[in-house]
């Protein structure tokens, strides 16, 4: 194919076209931006967050400001992420903060940072977790030329992230570059799951009212909330999402990784509910070196009609996994076969020689 020809989606089965089709309160919420300029100052290093103590500023999300502090008790460092303000956005932020700890409680595993407490202080409300030395994964996809292999090596840890989460009940619903960090010894772990939605937990030690909010249906406005480029036509409509939503934004991230733009045109989501609608593509520079599997994978991965996707995450990481080295039998074989080509060519070789006139190996004599 030629890899600068627009490559066309199937037509999408599921979503309209129409601007109505995507909820208002996607479109920019003014009280929430206001909210975010007057409560966004950072905290002066040396604040206390509770027990901890504000080192420096790691970064700024949507929500709040994420910053890097010690924890004196335990003589560690440790990230805090606070969200301050008052009035209906910091409530609804603060209730993320909420969502994303009792998710983040219910999960143990190496791609995925770890959680240590949830408090409110003067300062507002904090969960403080693992700190994670590294950078997103959007920089670092960035700042040095990436191998094919090593995009999709750390692309699939931070897909077992994922796959555990699913694995316990929760869909992230954020996920994108920025909610991936990257250590400099290539550990990958997924942030950000305060949007993320779960089943009602089976622990017999719990009341079924302990961690009820993650199972909750959020607000009209959080339904909506994700991030335009990567939510999957299902989440941009505010219908049900399901982990086959996650695998959907996995796959437009690891496209993006690999080709370089995001596959479905849209800077609003009114545009990219239009995309998705029409099956327009990006046009984008395909890059050749992809090998077949892994595009196939991600086409299935991101179909409009959820129900066409990978049955589970891990199926989808199976698909992305590199093909198995050749056994040892299969390698007996080729050595097999190798050594037999090379006899048979040196002994035509052999053979050429000797049945050349004597007087051509001594011509020039
Ligand atoms: N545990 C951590 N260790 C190190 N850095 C972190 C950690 N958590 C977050 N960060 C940094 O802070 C940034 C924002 O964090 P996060 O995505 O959790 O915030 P957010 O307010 O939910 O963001 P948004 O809603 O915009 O996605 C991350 O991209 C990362 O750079
Ligand atoms: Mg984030």
């Amino acid at each position: 194919m030629d890899p600068r020809t627009t490559v066309r989606a199937q037509p999408a089965a599921r979503t309209t076209s129409s601007d109505a089709g995507v909820p208002q309160a996607i479109h920019h919420d003014r009280r929430a931006s206001r909210h975010r300029r007057s409560w966004h100052r950072p905290l002066t290093p040396g604040t206390a967050i509770g027990r901890y103590v504000v080192h420096k500023v790691l970064g700024r999300g949507g929500m709040g400001i994420v910053y890097g502090a010690v924890d004196p008790t335990l003589g560690r460092r440790v990230a805090i992420k606070l969200v301050r303000g008052e009035g209906k956005p910091a409530q609804r932020y603060r209730q993320r903060l909420q969502r994303e700890a009792l998710a983040l409680a219910r999960l143990c595993h190496p791609n995925i940072v770890s959680l240590f407490d949830i408090g409110t202080t003067t300062y507002g409300t904090f969960v403080a977790m693992e700190y994670v030395r590294g950078i997103d994964l959007r920089r670092w996809l960035h700042v040095a030329p990436r191998s094919i292999e090593d995009v999709l090596e750390v692309f699939r840890a931070a897909g077992e992230g994922l796959a555990a989460a699913h694995e316990a009940g929760l869909v992230h619903r954020d996920f994108k570059p920025t909610n991936v960090m990257v250590t400099a010894d290539r550990r990958v772990k997924v942030l950000d799951f305060g949007l993320a939605r779960g089943e009602p937990s089976v622990d017999p030690w719990l009341d079924a009212t302990d961690g009820s909010l993650l199972s909750r249906r959020m607000t009209r406005a959080d339904t909506v909330v994700g991030t335009t480029g990567y939510m999957p036509p299902e989440q941009l409509l505010g219908r049900e999402v399901s982990p086959a939503s996650d695998q959907f934004a996995f796959c437009v991230a690891l496209y993006e990784a690999l080709h370089g733009a995001r596959p479905f045109p849209g800077k609003t989501p009114v545009e990219q509910a239009r995309s998705y609608a029409s099956g327009i593509r990006t046009e984008v520079a395909l890059r050749r070196d992809v090998p077949a599997r892994i595009r196939d994978a991600l086409e299935r991965g991101m179909e409009m009609d959820d129900h066409l996707r990978f049955r589970t995450m891990r199926d989808l990481l199976d698909a992305l996994a590199p093909p198995p080295p050749p056994s040892r039998t299969r390698r007996a074989l080729l050595m097999g076969a190798l050594v037999a080509t090379t006899a048979l060519a040196s002994s035509v070789v052999t053979s050429w020689f000797a049945a050349q006139p004597a007087t051509a190996a001594c011509q020039g004599e």
